[in-house]
């Protein structure tokens, strides 16, 4: 019997219980949109967004409860999220994402977690950020 896995032997924790599960998730979302607030450097991402941003911010946590392995808040509220669809009335090129990412970066540097594990958050947003592109510079 050698294929026999204890209960918990294999298991993996999720990105979304890394980070703390829902309570987490809500800090570094508040702690996003504080960096956008005030960081100068994400001037253009945050003239996009509008004034009181408390509903984008409540639909980013939402999202990203699924996104990162727990409960998938924002479908089962809104259905499937059509993420770059929705994205398409706003110009996003190459500055646009990286002020996101800058963001992003600062609120996980915020949270206490481990290096290995910023990395590998940084490499997952890279990747859905730079899919949000709708332009090429
Ligand atoms: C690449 C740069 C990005 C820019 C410039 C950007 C910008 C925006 C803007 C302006 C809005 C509308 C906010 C409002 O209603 O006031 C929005 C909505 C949203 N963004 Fe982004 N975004 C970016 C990347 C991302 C990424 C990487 C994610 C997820 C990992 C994301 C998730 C969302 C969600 C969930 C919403 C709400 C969508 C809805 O209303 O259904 N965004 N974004």
């Amino acid at each position: 019997m050698t294929n026999v896995v204890k209960p918990g032997q294999n298991y993996k924790l999720s990105q979304y219980e890394k980070l703390g599960g829902e309570a987490g998730v809500r800090q570094l979302v508040s702690y996003f949109y504080q960096a956008m607030e005030s960081n100068p450097k994400a001037k253009q991402i945050r003239e996009m967004h509008a004034v009181d941003s408390s509903e984008a911010e409540e639909k980013l946590f939402l999202f990203l409860s699924g996104w990162l392995g727990g409960p998938s808040l924002f479908i089962e509220k809104y259905g499937h999220p059509r993420l770059r669809a929705r994205h398409l009335p706003f110009s996003i090129g190459i500055a646009e994402r990286d002020q996101w990412l800058l963001c992003m970066q600062q609120a996980l540097e915020q949270i206490e977690i481990e290096k290995p594990v910023l990395d590998e958050l940084m490499q997952a947003f890279f990747n859905t950020a730079d899919f949000m592109r709708n332009k090429q510079s």
